[in-house]
């Protein structure tokens, strides 16, 4: 167990809590039999009658009728969908308990002491760009925008939507003598020009949304050109690139606000632009959340399943709308989720939709969503046509393509029920079916450098891939021997970006374990996660063992060579070395991506633009040893 954080304080947490009081927060209780339990409606559960117990004396609860039940602390998770950790902190503040720092690595001290000061900026950013959209008179471009497209003061306030005045110096000169250029630079406000003159802020011009993540804090933002203004771009939207407090793979935008009306409707909806999730809340739908300009990813989607049942896609009704939808569903079709997929009719999208019809009318067609294997058996029957013995037999292969190329749906219930619904509905033989996807699934597999759930990869960029292994290893060995790393580390590297399976396993873990339980992966804790998979174990050992025989400890303390005393923090050399390649390939990878994407579905250049100078950016950045260099903070 992590230190500090653990036993001792928790106890201490408990000791100062009154249940009764903190359940008081949610649910009406009344005392029975004096006061010796409490009962009210079961939050967890339709409760006609009050059925659910708290127990003052023994400080827990419990549903009489849904037989849910715990402390303080699972309360806490329960209600406010949080980890542990964040239980726990919910309640010491509450108690008016100091948290204890824990004890931490000098480098893991100054990353956190970086992000801090990086929410900072961001908060401080907003602030002056909400101020110079407040402050524009009613007859500017920008105020024309924002009214052209209804969105109401509230609203404004809400999303607190910014403006940043068309000067590329403008955050510059607020900065001075409170921030240095590269800390602006550090949380994506202001680039480096090339020839090495100095900066320019990044959102110029541009209507300002600001991206605040599941905890309230402000973290990055996107912004909008301005249609008529002086500013020519040929991306529509600006997003920060991601740093130490921003990833992409794991924000959904406006999901703080969104956050109560998911829990309590059970139902997440999402879509895929700033403004139609804005359009969404302010129609009255709050239970909408937006990616990021990405795909939706299988951290989304574990983040979704805290709080949430069902969770609608929302595409909008354009080729590259679609072609996000036929992409998606595949890559969920194995999770336990009920997962629904909904495309829009053609050129609209939800914020177009909601200005001609009525929320009702939004309602309903959400309601008629149909799931994932449902939309893509309606999708290539419309392409091929029920009516033709030819058509009939590719809507066949198509599906089993489908479920063949679903990852863990192999073997499941689910497997069976989807499969035997497809059956009924193109009117084949099961057992043939099923034959036909043993087959499919036996034929011999993509090397596992490439992911099958992605298009063809060219050769050179496979070299890159397999260069990678060593790269993988080496940074699992220094998040199993130096563990404060890992949160770090979490920032720079996702398990997407692993190729070989096992590893991918393993970083998933060790991530999983900072993430949703708030303990560091040290070598027991990781063990434990393990679960007897004795492959696992063995790999955990051996990397242990190379990390020993390297003599990791030594490396990590190793100087940057132009390191000069008094330079703050610094990204370890060796973790440097390992993280290159990995981001580098990364990168390469994103770049293909966006290319092959661009081919496919003639995405708009603006978004290849934007997708590739991000993953450019990070090359650039990562050779000039500044990948969320701490020692930016100056
Ligand atoms: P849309 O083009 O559908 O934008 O892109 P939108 O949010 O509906 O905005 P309006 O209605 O045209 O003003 C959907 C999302 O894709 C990302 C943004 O996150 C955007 O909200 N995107 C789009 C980019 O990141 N860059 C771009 O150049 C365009
Ligand atoms: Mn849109």
């Amino acid at each position: 167990m992590s230190v500090g954080f653990g036993g001792d304080f928790k106890e201490q947490v408990r000791a100062a809590t009154n249940l009764v009081d903190v359940v008081s927060d949610t649910v009406s209780l009344t005392p029975i039999r004096n006061g010796v339990d409490y009962v009210g409606l079961c939050p967890f559960h339709e409760d006609k009658n009050p059925s659910f117990h708290v127990y003052p004396d023994r400080q827990t609860y419990r549903c009489w009728v849904c037989d849910t039940g715990g402390d303080c602390f699972r309360w806490m998770m329960e209600i406010e969908k949080v980890t542990f950790p964040e239980a726990l902190e919910l309640l010491a503040r509450r108690a008016n308990i100091e948290i204890p720092a824990r004890p931490r690595s000098e480098f893991a001290q100054k990353v956190e002491h970086n992000k801090v000061n990086q929410y900072e900026i961001v908060e401080w950013a907003i602030k002056l760009m909400e101020q110079a959209y407040q402050s524009a008179a009613a007859d500017d471009l920008v105020k024309q925008y924002v009214g052209q497209r209804n969105l109401s003061e509230e609203t404004i306030r809400r999303f607190r939507i910014g403006y940043h005045p068309e000067n590329w110096n403008w955050l510059l000169n607020k900065a001075r003598g409170k921030f240095s250029e590269k800390q602006l630079q550090s949380v994506g406000l202001v680039t480096e020009r090339d020839n090495g003159d100095g900066y320019f802020d990044n959102l110029v011009g541009r209507l300002i949304f600001p991206i605040i993540d599941e905890r309230g804090r402000a973290v990055a933002f996107g912004g909008r050109v301005l249609p008529g203004s002086n500013i020519e771009s040929p991306a529509k939207y600006w997003n920060s690139p991601e740093s130490n407090i921003f990833l992409k793979r794991r924000t959904l935008y406006a999901f703080d606000q969104a956050r109560d009306a998911i829990r309590t409707s059970k139902e997440a909806i999402v879509v895929e632009g700033y403004m139609d999730c804005i359009a969404c809340h302010q129609a009255g739908m709050s239970n909408v959340v937006a990616t990021l300009g990405t795909a939706l990813t299988e951290d989304h989607v574990k983040f979704l399943k805290r709080f949430a049942e069902r969770t609608v896609l929302l595409f909008d009704g354009d080729k590259a709308g679609i072609a996000a939808a036929e992409k998606s569903i595949g890559r969920f079709l194995a999770e336990d989720l009920d997962l629904r997929i909904l495309t829009l009719s053609e050129g609209e999208d939800p914020a177009d939709y909601l200005e001609k019809h009525t929320k009702e009318d939004f309602q309903a067609l959400i309601k008629s969503a149909p799931e994932a294997w449902e939309y893509k058996l309606q999708s290539v029957t419309d392409r091929y046509g029920f009516d033709s013995v030819s058509g009939r037999q590719q809507i066949m292969n198509q599906m089993m393509d489908f479920l063949a190329a679903a990852k863990g749906l192999q073997g499941t219930f689910r497997e069976d029920l989807i499969l035997r619904n497809v059956c009924q509905r193109i009117q084949i033989d099961e057992t043939n079916a099923r034959k036909q996807l043993f087959e499919l699934r036996n034929k011999p597999a993509f090397p596992s450098y490439i992911r099958q759930d992605e298009p063809e990869v060219p050769v050179e960029v496979r070299k890159v891939f397999r260069g990678c292994d060593l790269a993988e290893r080496e940074l699992l060995e220094i998040i199993l021997s130096q563990p404060d790393t890992t949160e770090y580390i979490r920032y720079q590297i996702g398990p997407g970006d692993f190729d070989n399976d096992q590893h991918r396993q393993l970083l998933e873990l060790c991530f999983d374990l900072v993430a949703e339980e708030g303990i560091l992966p040290e070598p027991q804790n990781v063990i434990a996660a393990a679960e007897s998979d004795g492959r696992m174990i063995n790999l955990i050992n051996a990397l242990l063992d190379a990390a020993r025989e390297k003599g990791i400890s030594d490396l990590m303390n190793e100087l940057p060579l132009d390191y000069e005393d008094g330079d703050g923090a610094f990204v370890p050399p060796h973790l440097e070395r390992v993280l290159r390649p990995l981001i580098l390939r990364r990168a390469k990878n994103q770049i293909m991506l966006s290319k092959q994407r661009m081919a496919q579905t003639q995405t708009s250049t603006s978004e290849l633009h934007s997708d590739t100078m991000e993953a450019l950016r990070r090359i650039e950045k990562s050779r000039k040893n500044e990948m969320g260099n701490p020692s930016s903070t100056k």
